[in-house]
C-alpha cells in the first residue's frame, strides 16, 4: 500500500477533526483508495497547549520551515486568516506539495491566483471545506454541473448565524448567550464578527460565484448586512406574520458573461418555503441552472466533524481512482419491510 505523508497546519476545531478522522477511518480510506495517509507534522502556535487528541506531542512544531525541510506530499491548512497561511500555502505549492484548505477568507481573496500557481507547478489545491462545512457543494459545481449554465446560487451559508437566529427565535435566548455557545461548539470564526456581520457568508459567496460564473468578485463589493441588529422580539413578530428571518446569500448572473449581483443579508422567508425549515447549524445551498433546473444541498455547515469530512474527502480526491473501490463485495440479507 502506498503511503502519503501529510502535514497538518492547525490543530484547533477543524485540525483536530481531520486528525481524528484520519485515525478512525483509516481502514475505510485504505480500502477505498489503496492509500495510507500518515500525519508527519502538525503546525501550531503553542506546542504546550492541552490538546483534544492523544499521541500528537511528537508531531507538533511551530516552524513551518522544519516541515518543508523534511518533505511531505500534502499540506492540509486549518489555521485560518490570510497571513501566514497564504505564504505557507504558496511555499508548499512551489515545493510541489498538494494543498487542501478550509480557509474561506484566503480562498475568497486569493483563490484564483493560488489555483493558477498550483496549475503551474503541477499540483492541486482543493478547498471543499471552505463553503458549507460538510456539504459537497464545490464538488457538485465543479464535477457534476460542468455542462449546465449556472443562473443563480443562493441559500444559508453560515452555520453560526443560523444557529443564533434559530435559538433566539425558537427558545427566546439572548444573542450574546447563543453566540458564546456557538463559539464553545466550534462553529464560530476566531473573530466571530466575521460570522455575525456577514463577512464569512460573503467570502463563501465569492468562492461560489467564481466557480459558478467564473466571476472574481472582491468581497468588499458584495452588498452585505449582518444579524447584530435583530432582536428576539423581531424574530417573534416575523414568525407571527408567517415568516422566519434567515441570513441569506445570493449570487446571480444576468445573461451569459453578463453582470453579477451578490448580496448577503437577513431576509424574511415565508414559513411555507423549504429554507425556513433549515435550522441550527445547518446550511442549505440552492443551485439554479439552465438544464438541471434546480438542485438543493443541505447539511451541517460548521463544526469539527462535518468540516473534517470535507477536508479528508478532498485529501482522498487528490489521488482519485477512476471509480471508488467498494468496501467489499458481499451478498446481503434482503428483507421486505412489512407495512400495515
Ligand atoms: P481554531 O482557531 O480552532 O484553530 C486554529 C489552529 O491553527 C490552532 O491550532 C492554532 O494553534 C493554529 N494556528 C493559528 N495561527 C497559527 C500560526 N500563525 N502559526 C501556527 N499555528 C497557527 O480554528 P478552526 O479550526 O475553527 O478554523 C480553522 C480554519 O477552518 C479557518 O480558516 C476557518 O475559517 C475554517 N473553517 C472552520 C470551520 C469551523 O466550523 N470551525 C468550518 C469551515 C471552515 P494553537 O492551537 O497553538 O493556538
Ligand atoms: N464560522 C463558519 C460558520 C464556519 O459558522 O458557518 C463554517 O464555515
Amino acid at each position: 500500500m502506498d503511503r502519503i505523508d501529510v502535514a497538518l497546519l492547525g490543530l484547533g476545531t477543524v485540525g483536530t477533526g481531520v486528525y481524528k478522522m484520519l485515525q478512525s477511518n483509516q481502514d475505510v480510506i485504505a480500502r477505498r483508495t489503496g492509500l495510507l495517509f500518515e500525519v508527519k507534522h502538525i503546525l501550531v502556535r503553542d506546542p504546550n497547549k492541552k490538546r483534544k487528541v492523544d499521541g500528537v506531542k511528537n508531531l507538533l512544531t511551530t516552524r513551518f520551515e522544519e516541515i518543508m525541510a523534511t518533505g511531505v506530499d500534502v499540506v492540509m491548512e486549518a489555521m485560518g486568516g490570510v497571513e501566514p497561511a497564504r505564504t505557507y500555502i504558496e511555499r508548499a505549492i512551489r515545493s510541489r506539495c498538494h494543498v487542501v484548505t478550509a480557509n474561506k477568507e484566503l480562498i475568497a481573496k486569493h483563490g484564483a491566483e493560488l489555483e493558477k500557481l498550483a496549475q503551474e507547478h503541477g499540483v492541486q489545491l482543493l478547498y471543499e471545506a471552505s463553503v458549507g462545512g460538510g456539504i459537497p457543494v464545490l464538488g457538485t459545481l465543479q464535477h457534476f454541473l460542468k455542462a449546465n449554465r449556472i443562473l443563480r446560487v443562493s441559500g444559508i451559508l453560515n452555520g453560526t448565524t443560523n444557529f443564533i437566529l434559530t435559538q433566539m427565535g425558537e427558545h427566546q435566548r439572548s444573542f450574546e448567550e447563543v453566540l458564546a455557545e456557538a463559539q464553545r461548539l466550534g462553529y464560530a470564526e476566531a473573530d466571530p464578527t466575521a460570522d455575525v456581520e456577514g463577512f464569512d457568508a460573503a467570502h463563501k459567496l465569492t468562492i461560489l460565484s467564481r466557480l459558478a460564473f467564473g466571476a472574481v468578485v472582491p468581497v468588499d463589493e458584495i452588498a452585505r448586512r449582518g444579524i447584530t441588529d435583530i432582536s428576539p422580539a423581531e424574530l417573534e413578530l416575523a414568525h407571527r406574520l408567517g415568516y422566519r428571518i434567515k441570513l441569506l446569500a445570493k449570487a446571480e448572473q444576468f445573461g451569459e458573461e453578463g453582470p453579477v449581483a451578490l448580496q448577503v443579508g437577513p431576509t424574511l422567508v415565508p414559513l411555507s418555503h423549504p429554507l425556513s425549515g433549515i435550522n441550527g447549524v445547518y446550511n442549505a445551498i440552492h443551485i439554479e441552472a439552465d438544464t438541471v433546473q434546480d438542485v438543493t444541498l443541505v447539511g451541517q455547515g460548521a463544526g469539527e466533524q462535518p468540516t473534517a469530512s470535507a477536508m479528508v474527502e478532498d485529501l482522498c480526491n487528490l489521488f482519485r481512482l477512476p471509480l471508488p473501490r467498494p468496501l467489499s463485495y458481499r451478498r446481503p440479507l434482503v428483507l421486505p419491510v412489512w407495512e400495515e
